[in-house]
């Protein structure tokens, strides 16, 4: 074992004891709470390697987690060593608590290339959600230093049918720290649940961050590949009354444009961009309201202190606002995610 994965085991294991401490200080009738949970932490580590060419446990990341026990309570680390896996892996809401570790994300990647409108085992469509090369349903999912790409052919501009998603997660309180993403559109499906991205790369054409995630990316490039015309982020929140979003936090996008940096998928689409940077790429108006009437009114679309040859045409539309600080602090910090509960201060 090198000394790093040594200290990263005592991490894991100590990330969640202090979700434990309090319970007993619960108030009669009420079991819900900050920070008296009831839950109880997994215990124990079970460490697992994959290495493609035999040398560990596993060759493949999908018999790796199909070891892992149904209503698994032990933080699972998935080891994987330098190669290109090329499979496609789910990993089930019954198995919370797995971490894929790469030995880098220019070295280990996991990819597959289904695109939307080919065939399932059904013979129907698959569909954009059903795509993914990698599809996480579980909660207290993590990855480090590992790549996700699929690697259908980008569409050429108007191409119905060609959505390909590298990477949907699904599950709550997932935390991802130096991964990339490759893809073309709809390249991260940030489907449902709170989700922490660090010092991530995230690659794409159209909408290539999508869903209805409630989610924080920090330090993080975004990287357009579109050639016509691309599209960032596109968020589905659908009422008021939902708590889901993207807050962008010193990140940079570069690549090729024109894009608009957010989309708005949802009516009530929530997206802000904090201290990021703004290459030249950025498409006049900045932003789009989906061709749906009115949701131009309901969107909340903001930036706070971006920068970069790009920003000033974030500010061209009436209904994206530049933001004060009391307004973008929601969106500035791990609180957005409620990540004080389960995300490690060196981590966030
Ligand atoms: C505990 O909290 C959960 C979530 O708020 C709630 O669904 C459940 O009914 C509560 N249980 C008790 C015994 O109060
Ligand atoms: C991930 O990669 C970074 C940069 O190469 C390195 O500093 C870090 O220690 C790695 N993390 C793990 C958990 O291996
Ligand atoms: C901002 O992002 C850059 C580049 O990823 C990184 O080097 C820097 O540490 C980040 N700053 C903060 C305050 O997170
Ligand atoms: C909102 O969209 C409608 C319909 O596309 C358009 O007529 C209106 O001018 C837009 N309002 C703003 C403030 O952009």
């Amino acid at each position: 074992m090198r000394i790093s994965e040594f200290f990263f085991i005592i991490f894991v294991t100590s990330n969640f004891l202090c979700v434990v401490k309090g319970s007993s200080h619960n108030h009669a009738g009420s079991n819900s709470s900050r920070g008296r949970h009831h839950w109880v932490g997994p215990t124990g580590l079970r460490l697992i390697t994959v290495d493609i060419n035999g040398f560990g446990d596993f060759r493949s990341v999908q018999a790796a987690v199909d070891s892992v026990p149904e209503s698994n309570r032990k933080n699972v680390l998935i080891l994987i060593s330098a190669g290109r896996y090329i499979e496609k892996v789910v990993v089930p809401a019954s198995k919370p608590y797995i971490t894929f570790e790469g030995a880098g994300r220019d070295v280990t990647v996991i990819e597959w290339h289904d695109r939307a409108s080919d065939k399932g085992p059904d013979g129907q469509q698959l569909r954009t959600y059903h795509t993914a090369s990698v599809a996480v349903f579980a909660p207290f999912f993590t990855a480090r230093n590992i790549s996700f790409k699929n690697t259908a052919p980008a569409p050429q501009p108007g191409m119905q049918g060609w959505q390909a998603v590298a990477l949907r997660i699904s599950g709550d309180k997932a935390f991802f720290s130096g991964c990339a993403f490759y893809g073309a559109q709809d390249t991260l499906c940030d489907d449902a649940g709170r989700h922490f991205f660090k010092d991530c790369y995230i690659e794409g054409s159209i909408d290539f961050i999508f869903g209805n995630g409630r989610s924080m990316y920090k330090s993080c490039e975004l990287h357009s590949i579109a050639t016509r015309f691309g599209s960032i982020a596109a968020q589905d929140r659908k009422s008021p009354d939902e708590k889901t979003g993207f807050a962008f936090v010193n990140c940079s996008v570069t690549g090729s444009g024109p894009l608009y940096v957010g989309r708005a998928m949802g009516k009530y689409s929530r997206i802000v961009f904090s201290y990021t940077y703004f290459d030249d790429v950025v498409a006049h108006g900045g932003w789009d309201d989906w061709d749906h009437q009115g949701n131009n009114k309901t969107a909340f679309f903001g930036v706070y202190k971006c920068y970069g040859p790009g920003a000033a045409a974030l500010r061209r539309v009436s209904w994206a606002q530049e933001l004060d600080f009391d307004a973008a602090h929601p969106f500035l910090a791990k609180s957005f995610v409620n990540g004080r509960h389960w995300i490690s201060p060196s981590d966030a």
